[in-house]
């Protein structure tokens, strides 16, 4: 007989977490504002950006004695870090550099990040930590889905499941019916991937015939582009598995910023021993106290070669308190990026909240795509989602697109036409989904 599946782990994971995980919100304070002294001043010798924009704002490291004293120096923002393409943000010479990744972005040239060895051993300890926390321990298979290459998923992961003491299968992305023969083959224990393209994955288990919650899969750590709980609830119960979210940017380290862990599955735990978290007002540039939504900025703590002081990241969250890591404050679920926003006729909205409607339907399992077009002065959005294979009629389940119609005036107030597809219509992504596209014309 087959081993019944391992589920949450509970309490087991005590004995293993780094002991900062344990440590108090005082201790954590403390250790931040040393570093946070260290960070401003390695940046400030070292990077021509950053003398030149803390002079201008009027500030020097030594200003900084108190956490609220970070208000007073100045974001960097994305541009920032394209107009000194590709190397002028490195604090250190090239030389020490041991590795570098870059982030495409979605016009022009792309953010170019460096590590030195040091960065990588961070790296690779909070990677390892944010596995752990995900449910993975040392000896478990993890079939490493990301994409290896500038991208930072792939490495990333791949350094952390190596320092926890995993076997890494590192496939990245792309070649689904392969992903899905080594699954079954080599039996691993945890996947990493977008969430969206493990729905393309689940979708290849239907076209072999395999049912997922028959799958070794016990644990999933999907991140890299917003996903809802209801999004988690399709694949937890479509592998019989237990997901969690990881968050990071290539700007910040790459992966493992901040997770999940699969005790609570209450939001991510910011590894704040390394990242400093804060939400601003996105107009205003105003700290928001914690529990308040707005944009998260990030000051690295630890990091060499590229140090990173108040960053802009445009992805709009909240903080909330401790809880499983008491000192370390946790993220909701990313909502979006603020360039990700839609505004329709005057109302925002976020592809995550068409995703949260779809998922309430039993026809539709996740695959969509947003269009938005202009007919005369008005903005029009359509919705083209696929039904599942075994839901669709052949025809395009009319009734069932107007009563998601219908659903999404009520919930979010705009007006969107629904239009339900056939299986396997829409493009898979094979990293980050693109789920907006826009046909209104420019000017
Ligand atoms: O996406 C790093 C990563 C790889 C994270 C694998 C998690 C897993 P970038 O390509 O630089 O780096 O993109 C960073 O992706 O600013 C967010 O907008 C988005 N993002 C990343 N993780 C999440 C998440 C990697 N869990 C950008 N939820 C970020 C929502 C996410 N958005």
């Amino acid at each position: 007989m087959a081993m019944p599946k391992l589920k949450s782990t509970g309490s087991g994971y005590s004995a293993e977490i780094d002991e900062v995980e344990g440590a108090s919100r005082d201790a954590i304070i403390a250790l931040q504002i040393k570093r946070l002294a260290w960070s401003l001043q390695h940046a400030y010798d070292n990077v021509a950006h950053y003398r030149r924009a803390f002079d201008e704002a009027g500030v020097h490291p030594s200003d900084f004695r108190e956490l609220s004293d970070l208000a007073k120096f100045p974001f960097t923002a994305k541009t920032d870090l394209r107009d000194n393409y590709p190397f002028n943000m490195f604090a250190v010479p090239r030389e020490r550099l041991v590795r570098v990744h870059a982030s495409s972005g979605t016009t022009g040239k792309p953010i170019v990040v460096g590590y030195t060895q040091a960065d990588i051993d961070i790296w690779s300890a909070v990677m390892a930590r944010s596995i752990r926390a995900a449910g993975g321990r040392r000896g478990m298979i993890i079939h490493n889905a990301y994409g290896y290459g500038l991208f930072t998923g792939g490495l990333g992961v791949h350094y952390g499941a190596e320092q926890l003491g995993c076997t890494v299968v590192p496939v990245s992305g792309g070649m689904t019916e392969r992903q899905v023969q080594l699954i079954n083959d080599f039996r691993p224990d945890i996947i990493t991937v977008t969430p969206s393209y493990m729905l393309a994955i689940l979708d290849e288990f239907g076209r072999q015939r395999l049912d997922p919650r028959k799958s070794s899969l016990k644990f999933g750590i999907f991140g890299a582009e917003p996903w809802t709980n209801a999004m988690r609830a399709e694949i937890e119960h479509a592998f019989d598995m237990d997901a969690t979210d990881i968050y990071g940017l290539s700007e910040v380290i790459g992966p493992g910023v901040a997770q999940e862990c699969v005790e609570s599955k209450d939001g991510l735990h910011i590894w704040e021993d390394h990242f400093y978290p804060e939400v601003i007002d996105p107009e205003t540039g105003q700290v928001l106290p914690d529990g308040e939504k707005g944009e998260l900025v990030f000051t690295s703590l630890t990091k060499e070669a590229f140090p990173v002081i108040r960053y802009r990241t445009r992805d709009l969250t909240r903080l909330l308190p401790g809880t499983a890591r008491p000192g370390m404050r946790r993220m909701e679920k990313v909502t979006g990026r603020s360039d990700d926003m839609i505004i329709l006729r005057g109302v925002n909205v976020f592809p995550t909240q068409i995703e949260e409607a779809l998922l309430a339907t039993d026809w539709c399992g996740g695959h969509f795509i947003i269009e938005l077009s202009r007919e005369g002065r008005m903005d029009e959005m359509t919705v083209l989602a696929e039904a599942r294979p075994e839901s669709w009629d052949g025809s395009g389940l009319a009734a069932h697109a107007e009563k998601v119609s219908v659903f999404i005036k009520n919930t979010i107030g705009i007006t969107a036409r629904v239009q339900a597809v056939a299986p396997e219509t829409l493009e898979r992504s094979l990293g980050k989904a693109k789920r907006v596209y826009d046909k209104r014309p420019r000017g």
